[in-house]
């Protein structure tokens, strides 16, 4: 069942650095032949020895197409209730939420605009993708798919027991993200909890992808955590994991 889910993210995020490493290879190999200068092969084995170690962890600690894993058990623990996920994407978000706590039914909402194609192209419309995927793991009884604007919610003021956003809020300018933090309090009912997941400043980011993906600048834990507290929300617990900072808010 499984198999058939494709969350679309590009393959030079998971791949890209075999492709540095090949290079890297045949180069070394070519310098060992014509006997290039030490420093020049220092240099050359220093790149294919950082591509290789740039891959394994891409591949098998980011593992952009690979499930996410609830990063808190401390997120809704009644296991129940209705929980909007703002910037759904190919599903990745709201599949967590569901494997992770199944009586619960999710509101999987996206703009599926020009961020949705930049992430995952354009072939297939957004809807379809995500609805595939939430078929594909046997969960499509319990989500529905919306499009909309994280900025501007088309719910009722406290709809939700809770809302998550991974790797969706820090796509936006920091207006946006007071607006939409702002909204995420608005829709969630008192006691609701919100979980945001961030790229954030990370060594392994770092390593792997030099100046790419600094979404928001990668702003820091404690900054996010006065844009939370500026919309309402008390933060319970945060932390980190691989390129990741979570935060699990609630609203009094
Ligand atoms: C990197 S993807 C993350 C998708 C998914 N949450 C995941 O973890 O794989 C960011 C998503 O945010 C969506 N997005 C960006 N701005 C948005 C907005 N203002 N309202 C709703 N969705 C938005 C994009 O369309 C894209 O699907």
């Amino acid at each position: 069942m499984s198999s058939q889910i494709n969350f679309g993210y590009p393959w030079w995020l998971s791949y890209g650095h075999l492709v540095v490493l090949a290079i890297a290879l045949l180069f070394w190999l070519l310098g060992r032949r014509r006997k290039w200068s030490r420093v020049l092969m220092l240099l050359i084995g220093a790149v294919t020895l950082w591509s290789a170690a740039a891959f394994f962890v891409t591949r098998f600690g980011l593992d952009v197409n690979g499930r996410l894993a609830l990063p808190t058990q401390a997120f809704l623990t009644s296991g129940a209730g209705r929980v909007l996920d703002m910037g759904a994407g190919t599903g990745r978000s709201t599949l967590m939420v569901l494997e992770a706590r199944p009586q619960t039914t999710v509101v999987a909402l996206d703009l599926f605009a020009e961020s949705y194609k930049q992430h995952f192209g354009a072939e297939q419309s957004g809807q379809e993708r995500l609805l595939s995927n939430l078929k594909a793991a046997g969960v499509e009884q319990h989500a529905s798919i919306q499009a909309g604007d994280m900025r501007k919610l088309p719910f009722e003021p406290a709809t939700f027991d809770g809302v998550v956003s991974t790797y969706a809020i820090d796509h936006l300018d920091r207006e946006g993200i007071n607006t939409a933090l702002g909204e995420a309090a608005r829709v969630l009912k008192p006691g609701g909890q919100f979980l945001m997941m961030v790229i954030t400043k990370d060594s392994w980011l770092k390593f792997t992808f030099g100046p790419l993906l600094l979404h928001s600048g990668t702003a820091s834990a404690a900054w996010w955590t006065s844009r939370l507290q500026e919309a309402g929300l008390q933060v319970i617990e945060q932390g980190t994991r691989p390129a990741t900072l979570y935060i699990l808010a609630r609203k009094p």
